[in-house]
């Protein structure tokens, strides 16, 4: 079949070399994009002077008509015509005839097919951002009803020193705000239009390279051309503000995953983001969360994939570019899937703060109570730390924990020690007495859960 590019060819491809080169069976998810692009591009094109307002018209309506089939899944694309640009252009000139050719003046398929990029992350990264606040508002409730609800905090997967549990889900919070923050901030350069590049130095047309990135609501455009199409930094930092993302996901699904153990007990996952096994009648999988830590592995790989692309191209627009787009939908569609089936995991989940209460009764994470309160005394923290490392060694001898320790066996120890020890020792007394900026303290605790409200409010 005749090319839109094929004024210089004898010979055709192969079909089956043609449709190694095509981009359509995946590019096509731009349709909305390309469309867009194209409309800002033809009304520059007429206010510029370029094209005669008759003509813009009629690529005006070509164009919505095409849009109009597009929203109700109307297209047939065809990999003959390789790729969502000249697809789209084909369909146009067949709509409103050979005017429709006119739409390609003082552009390339390399600045518009970055153009649809920028559109397409622009859309999907304030979606996203929408999302993570989601996310953080199912943490914050759940951390509202369980400011009093006591587990072991760990270091080394140790028991290490109690904790409020919505303390814990907070720490979440915090870094889910960061990584909010880099989207948001990615956005700056998302932003930004490569529109009027053409195909890498520009055009002779006298085109207005603002008010076209004006129409699709980009802040600035590209300073340089060449940048301009061979820039994908902006699908990188979009990979890789991911890959954070989806590792924080990763270590709360691990969490979940331990919590709901039996080992542990401490939550109970939902019916719905759990499944059966098909051989043992007793099982309940976390299987939610295992499948978003397991994607987070193809989200990295993703990240990678264009990194090692980019590394050797040199500029302008290769054909290696081409390759930057299945990973990029592929984590869209992995970071707003994740997002919305954790933030139901989390809604849902069931607090067992029977079992958390019980598992701080069990352990040595008080030991530091005893040191803190000898070193409150005045006994240097080094020689505190000495004395309660030797008792917990005679409870684990004897075993008990410190709660058991008959006080003349702490007297013995260290003359300081007094009756009110017992009081300490209790988890909650010591969650209790946190309350340094940024600690565990119930009062610590509530007022984060304050500011990180007002956060989510201001957006
Ligand atoms: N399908 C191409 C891509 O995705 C569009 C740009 C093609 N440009 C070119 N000069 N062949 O990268």
């Amino acid at each position: 079949m005749k090319k839109l590019w094929g004024g210089r060819f004898t010979q055709t491809a192969e079909e089956w070399v043609e449709e190694f080169g095509a981009s359509i069976p995946f590019d096509q998810e731009l349709v909305e994009e390309d469309i867009k692009g194209s409309l800002a591009h033809v009304a520059m094109l007429g206010k510029c002077g370029i094209l005669l307002e008759g003509d813009v018209q009629k690529i005006k309506q070509g164009l919505q008509l095409l849009e109009q089939k597009a929203l109700n899944n109307e297209l047939s694309f065809s990999v003959s015509e390789e790729d969502i640009h000249l697809n789209i252009e084909k369909m146009l000139i067949e709509e409103i005839g050979p005017v429709g050719g006119k739409l390609h003046t003082g552009r390339s398929r390399n600045d518009q097919v970055a153009t649809d990029m920028h559109l397409y992350l622009q859309k999907n990264v304030n979606e996203i951002i929408l999302l993570i606040c989601e996310f953080q508002a199912a943490l914050v409730t759940q951390a509202e009803h369980h400011i009093e609800a006591i587990i072991p905090g760990y270091t080394h997967l140790q028991r290490a020193q109690p904790i409020s549990f919505a303390h814990h889900l907070m720490a979440y919070f915090w870094m889910l705000e960061r990584d909010k923050t880099r989207y948001k901030e990615s956005l700056k350069r998302i932003n930004q239009s490569p529109l009027g590049a053409g195909a890498l130095a520009g055009t002779t047309f006298p085109i207005d390279r603002e008010y076209s990135a004006s129409l699709l609501g980009f802040n600035s455009i590209y300073e340089n051309s060449i940048d301009a199409v061979s820039d994908r930094d902006f699908i990188v930092e979009f990979l890789s503000n991911s890959s954070m993302l989806m590792m924080h996901l990763s270590r709360l699904c691990e969490e979940m995953i331990l919590w709901s153990s039996q080992e542990f007990q401490f939550i109970e996952i939902d019916d719905r983001f759990a499944t059966g096994s098909s051989i043992m009648p007793q099982k309940k999988n976390p299987d939610m969360a295992e499948l978003i830590r397991g994607k987070t592995g193809r989200v990295y790989g993703n990240l990678f994939g264009l990194l090692t692309v980019l590394k050797g191209t040199p500029l302008a627009y290769n054909k290696d570019m081409q390759e930057d787009k299945e990973g990029m939908f592929d984590t869209v569609k992995t970071v707003i899937g994740s997002l919305q089936i954790f933030t139901g995991m989390i809604a849902s989940m069931v607090i067992n703060k029977n079992q958390m209460s019980a598992a701080t009764k069990q352990d040595f994470s008080n030991a530091t109570e005893l040191a803190d309160y000898l070193a409150s005394k005045g006994l240097p923290f080094r020689e505190a730390h000495e004395i309660v490392g030797k008792l917990v060694l005679t409870c684990i001898d004897r075993e008990f924990y410190l709660l058991d320790l008959p006080f003349n066996e702490y007297k013995n120890a260290c003359h300081l020690f007094e009756e009110d020890i017992f009081d300490y020792l209790d988890p909650y007394t010591a969650v209790n007495r946190r309350n340094s900026v940024g600690g565990t303290g119930f009062r610590e605790v509530e007022n984060a859960i304050l500011q990180a409200k007002l956060r989510l409010e201001k957006k």
